[in-house]
């Protein structure tokens, strides 16, 4: 038998318009649903570029029997001509609407079994398990919301990449396997077979190489860096994600904010037309504490907090005067018209704030007759009037007070808040906050640790003028890093660096290290300050959060291609997985006998 004719592919399903009708064409792509009709088959086939109905009539012969065959998923080769269809029978919702094509031949390339959740919904995907989907991703990848989320990245990419070659910056990869440095998680290691005992770290960012690159004289850096971090998964987190790594010599805080500003401007004109405009508002850490109880404020809605420990110094409800007497604080917020919460709902919100550790939350409603709230009885005519004034309460508004050490009260309703603007619907879609937070402190106190660790990270220049703090109060010593928030997301965080070892070595002091615990560690950077290391500065973007927040989607997951579960593991490949003895041999590695308990239940299924 003669070899089949071969077949070349002339157009995208979803590339067909009017003005091509009257041509052969020949599309490949798979079956997204097959409808029979009154002695037609109609299937709508489905590339990377859209869907397009493809029709069978009984006098195609061969070509009408094999579609009767047709089921979802299989992949199919069609020649046929472009014909518009009938008028009353075009689909506005299909860019494709307006033509179909009348299949003259059929190839079947390859079957398929029923998939295991469908791809086609006509809306979106409900109710299907992400275990399920990630098992399957494969599958899951072939829906046109997935592929847009992909496709939305590779643009995001390319957005960037032109960018930072638009500006001079030079893309450098930096190793993998390399060691430690310390962003404040657990490393990912990876055993030595030629140096028994001795393990790689997997980077938690390119932090020392790219400061390195700067010693290197390479000045302007940029990388799409894949960085690892074995730390709690969330939907904004997963332990292998990429940066927009950015490291400049020769700079100031304003040049890295001025640059960060206009990528971002380039990336959103370039993936989603939206235009956004520098500068971006600017708070203080203190002041970003201070109003919203975040360092990652949501700034596309109001309802900030207010201190008011001052109103309750006196006050006859012991738990207040109490936290007040011994150096805490009462923070309050007004929910506007809050006084039509039903006690369920209040009781709602004593639990929203219990689960970020509140030993309580206080509720006042305002109304015609006075004042309800469970305190009622404990609060004077002043006290009432003078939280009025503080938080500008009208009658039908609901008071929230938390009482605590200041920094808890705040990060508690902070996130009260948080519940609330989604509560009440107060925060806008489609809109695209950025800010700014700086002045950070150098460091904060680890109480299991009992030491200072860094805010940022141990490379972190401090302010100029709160040098000499280091030595004496350095919970106070502010430093000289900057986050970039878009909607409540830590979008980035940098921050110019120290360039000099004596400095470098009065931070590792400050932050507990011994000189040989420095010297074995960083030695290698204490060592390149001393061949004329340039001031130097830079940030890093997280590059999923971006994508996931240009897609207008919830978790990055949905922009990643293969992501993890959230308990780290990987359903389609079932990762990680056991080793055989004799690699683990090899590695000189003794597995210590295992916790008893299911193994990974979520990469069934
Ligand atoms: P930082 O640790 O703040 O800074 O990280 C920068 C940005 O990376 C993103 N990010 C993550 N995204 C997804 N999953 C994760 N597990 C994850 N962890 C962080 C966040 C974050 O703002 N070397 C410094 C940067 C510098 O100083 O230049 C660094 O890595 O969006």
């Amino acid at each position: 038998m003669a070899a089949a004719e071969k077949w070349t592919r002339t157009d995208g399903c979803g590339a067909l318009r009017p003005a091509n009708c009257g041509r052969t064409v020949t599309l490949m792509g798979w079956v997204q649903r097959r409808r029979d009709h009154g002695g037609l088959i109609f299937i709508d086939m489905r590339d990377r570029s859209g869907v397009v109905q493809v029709v069978f009539n009984p006098d195609a012969g061969d070509a009408f029997a094999v579609a009767e065959s047709l089921r979802n998923e299989y992949v199919i080769a069609v020649k046929g001509t472009v014909t518009r269809r009938l008028e009353g029978m075009e689909n506005p919702d299909l860019a494709t609407g307006e033509i179909e094509v009348v299949a003259e031949e059929l190839r079947v390339l390859n079957p398929s079994r029923t998939p295991p959740f469908p791809i086609y919904t006509g809306g979106p995907l409900k109710e299907v398990d992400e275990t399920l989907r990630l098992r399957y991703r494969y599958l899951d990848m072939r829906r046109p919301e997935m592929q847009r989320n992909i496709i939305l990245r590779h643009r995001a990419a390319k957005a960037t990449r032109d960018f930072f070659d638009r500006e001079g910056f030079i893309e450098v990869e930096t190793p993998m396997l390399t060691r430690s440095t310390p962003e404040g998680a657990r490393d990912f290691l990876v055993p030595s077979r030629v140096h028994p005992g001795e393990f790689f770290a997997l980077p938690q960012s390119p932090q020392l190489f790219k400061q390195l690159l700067m010693v290197g004289g390479l000045e302007r850096y940029f990388q799409l860096a894949r960085c690892f971090r074995d730390e709690d998964l969330r939907a904004d987190r997963q332990p292998e994600f990429t940066q927009i790594d950015v490291e400049m010599s020769f700079i100031d805080r304003e040049d890295i904010i001025d640059t960060t500003e206009r990528l971002m401007q380039a990336v959103f004109a370039d993936t989603i037309g939206v235009e956004v405009t520098p500068p971006f508002p600017r708070l203080s850490y203190r002041e970003a504490m201070a109003r919203f109880g975040s360092d990652k404020p949501d700034i596309r809605f109001g309802l900030e907090l207010v201190d008011v420990t001052e109103v309750f110094r006196d006050c006859q409800f012991k738990i207040f005067a109490r936290t007040v007497a011994s150096g805490g604080t009462i923070q309050g917020l007004n929910a506007p018209k809050g006084a039509s919460f039903t006690r369920r709902e209040l009781d709602e919100l004593v639990e929203v704030a219990g689960t970020y550790g509140a030993k309580g939350l206080v509720w006042i409603v305002f109304e015609d007759g006075g004042i309800r709230s469970p305190i009622a009885k404990f609060l004077s005519e002043t006290e009432i009037d003078a939280l009025k004034t503080r938080l500008q309460v009208k009658m039908g508004d609901l008071v929230l007070l938390v009482a605590d050490e200041r920094q808890a009260a705040l990060e508690i309703l902070g996130q009260v808040r948080l519940f609330l603007g989604r509560k009440l619907d107060l925060i806008p879609k489609d809109k695209f906050s950025f800010l700014w937070v700086v002045d950070f402190p150098l460091f904060e106190w680890d109480e299991e640790e009992k030491r200072f660790v860094s805010v940022h990270h141990p490379f972190t220049s401090p302010l100029d003028e709160d040098l000499a703090l280091l030595d004496t109060e350095p919970a106070l010593a502010r430093s000289k890093s900057y986050d970039l928030v878009l909607n409540g997301y830590e979008l980035g965080g940098g921050s110019i660096r120290i360039h000099r070892r004596e400095i470098q070595e009065r931070i590792f002091k400050a932050l507990g290290l011994t000189e040989a615990e420095a010297q074995d560690k960083f030695g290698f950077l204490l060592e390149a300050f001393e061949y004329g290391a340039p001031p130097h500065g830079g940030i890093a973007l997280g590059f999923d959060r971006m994508v996931m927040l240009l897609a207008g989607q919830g978790s990055i997951r949905e922009c990643i291609a293969f992501p993890k579960t959230q308990r780290a593991t990987c359903p389609l490949t079932g990762a990680p997985g056991s080793v055989s003895p004799r690699q683990l041999e090899e590695l000189s590695i003794r597995v210590a006998a295992l916790p008893s308990g299911p193994e990974k239940p979520d990469a069934e299924g």
